[in-house]
């Protein structure tokens, strides 16, 4: 059974951790028995399993519901469950919401956003809800960026995010995930924290790697970001082999090489 002291432990001896979404029972126990160390059930089902354009109609019903599928299917990996967006418009709403998917099987949220969500943070702790704060490209902000961009490029902007960062552990975050940004600004933050950061390209630097599991597996029609790896591509031994060469160039830091990274 991983937990949140496991991980803790794995970034105190140096040892990298693995993480893919997953969004119901089939493939959550496929994915926890590959030993896979966290399942993410991320609002990035709004496109890979609904269909739609972004992550902004994903509800807190579907990830609940979606959460208690995992669950359901979970061989002994952390659940970390999304909360939606507008999730974390007041703290009532966020203890409210983050409550319902702790119940349904989550032993971890994740809120995006950044410097501003310290008092959220504060109290989802002192109601006994661990948290990942997800900085970079949060995709709840899609219309504020103006499209799927790289956040922190510039020395400022990595700078801000790494002084994120550490307002977000000092008000009691147990874990960060960044998203698409530069090498630089991920080893920013990687420097300025002490909790495990979990990166999707973001890098070599981070603790641990996280993918969309039908990007992993070569599953997602169009233009697939410089990021992704396809881990089935070329072989023919199935979909559990394919997980357990993600969660083995993860954890051997082969993964992500330099062609999966930006600003090398
Ligand atoms: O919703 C999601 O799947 C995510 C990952 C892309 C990190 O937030």
């Amino acid at each position: 059974m991983i937990t949140l002291e496991t991980l803790r432990q794995r970034k105190r001896d140096g040892q990298k951790f693995s993480m893919l979404t997953a969004y119901d029972s089939s493939f959550s126990h496929v994915i926890s028995s590959a030993g896979v160390d966290v399942m993410l059930v991320g609002d990035s089902l709004g496109m890979v399993i609904q269909g739609k354009e972004s992550t902004l109609p994903v509800t807190i019903d579907d990830l609940v519901y979606h959460t208690q599928a995992v669950a359901a299917g979970n061989q002994g990996a952390l659940i970390m469950s999304d909360v939606p967006f507008l999730g974390a418009r007041n703290t009532d709403v966020l203890i409210e919401q983050a409550g319902r998917l702790m119940q349904a099987g989550a032993n971890i949220v994740k809120v995006e956003g950044g410097i501003w969500l310290t008092d959220q943070i504060a109290r989802l702790k002192q109601n006994g809800i661990p948290v990942c704060v997800h900085l970079g490209l949060t995709p709840q902000f899609i219309n504020s960026f103006g499209g799927y961009k790289i956040q922190g490029k510039s020395e400022e902007q990595a700078l801000a995010m790494a002084q994120a960062a550490k307002a977000v552990e000092m008000a009691g975050a147990d874990m960060i995930l960044l998203e698409c940004v530069p090498n630089a600004a991920a080893e920013g933050v990687m420097s300025s924290v002490s909790v495990p950061v979990v990166g999707i390209g973001a890098g070599p630097s981070t603790d641990a790697q996280v993918l969309v599991i039908q990007d992993m597996l070569g599953m997602t029609p169009g233009r697939k970001p410089r990021f992704v790896k396809d881990f089935l591509a070329g072989h023919q031994d199935g979909i559990q082999a394919a997980i357990e060469r993600f969660d083995s160039a993860v954890k051997s830091g082969e993964y992500p090489a330099p062609e999966h990274q930006y600003g090398v």
